[in-house]
């Protein structure tokens, strides 16, 4: 009697199991698990093929995924379709250094979640994560007019075509344009840029007329030069004071 019931009981463990195995099988998650995947969710909206490329090749894909897990800012990124890149003039990613791949696709990426509504009350230029957003670097700005949201890098306009995922987190926008960025599409102005200008500043030096950085590394050699001969001095009278 007591077999009995527990093999019936089994039986019916077995069945309301089966059940709610079966029944939650249909169900489908309604986010993906894990954590968010940008590669993914632009394989899933398609048109994003060369974009996906160059996410996996200069490594800024894996870098937006972990940005995503460990920061509470958001991501918002702003993705050329397949269409975009093929409008560029031919041999123009081909031409990019590895670093200028990373830059470009870095530029299309703001460090914060911003909802299409939000983009209203940005004030320019927005940084992105390309960083320096002067002139000539990468200055990326937006302007609104109700729900149309255009975004210049100063080289290209372009208007946000449409939201291809957003969850609060990460938001994702179509643009049919590649954003390029000042920084490496524009001729430089002949500004007075520190960087570059050094080797000059050595060939100045021999004139010796230029107050420049070149006047206090000669100062600091001469102040060396005292110590020494102070130390010199100091040794040659202690010298001097023993075999007295
Ligand atoms: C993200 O998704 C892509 C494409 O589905 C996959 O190749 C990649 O391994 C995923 N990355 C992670 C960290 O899960
Ligand atoms: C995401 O962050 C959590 C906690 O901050 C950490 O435990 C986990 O390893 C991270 N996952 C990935 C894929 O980096
Ligand atoms: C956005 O760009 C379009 C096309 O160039 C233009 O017609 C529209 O006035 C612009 N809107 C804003 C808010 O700048
Ligand atoms: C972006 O906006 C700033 C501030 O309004 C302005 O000074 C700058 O010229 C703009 N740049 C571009 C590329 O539109
Ligand atoms: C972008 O838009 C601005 C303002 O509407 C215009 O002055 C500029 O010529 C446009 N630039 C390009 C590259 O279309």
């Amino acid at each position: 009697m007591i077999k009995q019931s527990l093999f019936a009981l089994s039986f019916l463990l077995l069945f309301v199991f089966h059940c709610s195995t079966t029944l939650a099988q249909p169900a489908p998650a309604p986010a993906p698990p894990g954590p968010t995947n940008v590669t993914k969710i632009l394989e899933k909206a398609g048109q994003y093929t060369i974009l996906i490329r160059l996410l996996k090749s200069t490594k800024v894909g894996d870098q937006l995924n972990q940005q995503l897990n460990d920061s509470n800012n958001g991501i918002t990124f702003f993705a050329p379709t397949d269409n975009a890149f093929s409008n560029l003039k031919a041999g123009t990613l081909n031409g990019l250094t590895d670093e200028q791949k990373v830059e470009l696709i870095q530029f299309h990426i703001l460090p914060t979640f911003l909802s299409i509504s939000n983009f209203q009350t940005v004030s320019n230029p927005v940084r992105t994560q390309a960083g320096d957003s002067r002139p000539g670097e990468f200055p990326l700005n937006v302007t609104t007019s109700g729900n149309q949201v255009n975004v210049t890098s100063g080289l290209v306009n372009t208007t946000v075509g449409g939201t291809v995922y957003s969850d609060n987190q990460l938001a994702v926008y179509q643009v049919d344009s590649v954003l390029l960025p000042q920084d490496i599409f524009a001729p430089k102005p002949p500004a007075p840029a520190p960087a570059p200008s050094q080797p000059k500043a050595k060939t100045k030096k021999k004139t010796a007329d230029s107050p420049s950085g070149d006047a206090t590394v000669d100062a600091s050699g001469a102040v060396s030069l005292t110590r020494h001969g102070i130390l010199m001095s100091i040794g040659v009278a202690v010298i001097a004071g023993l075999s007295l």
